[in-house]
């Protein structure tokens, strides 16, 4: 049996400093906020699996039907023999990428990288079992701190799907899709899952499902801060927000406080207010169009060689070359 490597570049400590000056920062702001990040604790990441599965939730099953259609392809048109995936949670949908690479016979090595030692483990012990052979690399990090210390060499596939890039505000994108395009060699390429601009009346749905999944994931960063920060927030005292910005472009998740609060927060040493109807902006959702996508990528030095959609045009990947920097 072949031991998945494991690199840790975020260690207990630095995640719960992080989580510390990121409360600190956002919670003290004259907008609250907090960044999406931190949801996925055990129990978020588990809700969002669950999110995934909503009728609503359209994403991941658009994602789904492009990566089955032209999972073949990708693999003919990278000859990858490493598959690096950021943001990589549970890997399900890469087992999508992982049989067209293997199959055609040149994938060497997939290296996972999440923030979730959990998330990772468990995806880490089914994939070395599911395909012997491949050598698995896990990396814990955050993917717009330690890129560059993902594993260099050998026609590298790097992968970032389920729309995940639409966390990042615009500013940040342009700063992540450059430092992806520094740790590659010209020739290398990446993937790129973006959802793409429609209706609200599709959008808003999907952020704010009828049987509260959604509602219930947004809370639970509040949970994160109670068991990690042994914070006081009441999660019944706030209300799920999702809000379709036009002008933006992107979904806002809020938390709405129905009443008055004072907040104590001991591991930020913090006690924040609350007026009754005041807001704290938990996640931004950027969803994109085909203009947009392939501006981003020519600005940070990829050209884009392939665009694929779903057969209702709710979601796209994009397969993008690097190209030599001058
Ligand atoms: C995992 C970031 C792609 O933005 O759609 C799902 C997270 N938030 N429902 C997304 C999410 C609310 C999701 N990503």
């Amino acid at each position: 049996m072949n031991v998945p490597a494991l690199d840790v570049h975020l260690d207990d400590d630095e995640i719960s400093r992080s989580l510390r000056s990121d409360v600190i920062t956002g919670l003290t702001a004259e907008k609250k906020w907090l960044p999406p990040k931190w949801f996925y604790d055990a129990r978020g990441s588990e809700l969002f699996e669950q999110i995934t599965e909503l009728r609503e939730y359209y994403p991941t099953r658009a994602e789904r039907q492009i990566l089955t259609d032209r999972a073949a392809e990708i693999a003919r048109h990278t000859r990858a023999r490493s598959l690096l995936e950021l943001g990589s949670g549970y890997s399900t949908k890469t087992r999508l990428l992982l049989d067209a690479l293997t199959a055609s016979g040149v994938l060497e090595t997939f290296v996972p990288m999440d923030v979730s030692p959990t998330a990772l483990a468990a995806a880490a012990d089914r994939i070395t079992a599911d395909y012997p052979g491949l050598r698995v690399h896990n990396v814990v990090g955050d993917l717009t701190r330690h890129l560059k210390h993902l594993p260099v060499g050998g026609d590298r596939l790097v992968a970032f799907l389920g729309g995940t890039i639409g966390n990042l505000l615009p500013a940040e994108r342009a700063a992540f899709l450059a430092e992806v395009r520094a740790v590659l060699e010209p020739g290398e390429h990446l993937l790129l899952g973006t959802d793409l601009v429609k209706s609200p009346s599709v959008v808003v749905p999907a952020y704010d499902d009828a049987q509260g999944v959604t509602a219930a994931f947004n809370r639970n960063v509040l949970r994160v801060l109670n068991n990690s920060l042994d914070a006081d927030f009441d999660l019944d005292g706030f209300t799920h927000v999702a809000l379709w910005d036009a002008e933006q472009e992107w979904i806002e998740m809020r938390l709405r406080a129905r009443w008055p609060m004072r907040v104590t927060i001991p591991g930020a040493d913090l006690v924040v207010d609350f007026a009754a109807g005041e807001e704290v902006r938990t996640e931004v959702s950027a969803k994109f169009s085909r203009s947009g996508v392939q501006r981003e990528l020519t600005e940070a030095g990829f050209t884009l060689d392939h665009w694929w959609t779903d057969q209702d045009g709710l979601f796209a990947v994009s397969l993008a070359k690097a190209i030599p920097l001058s």
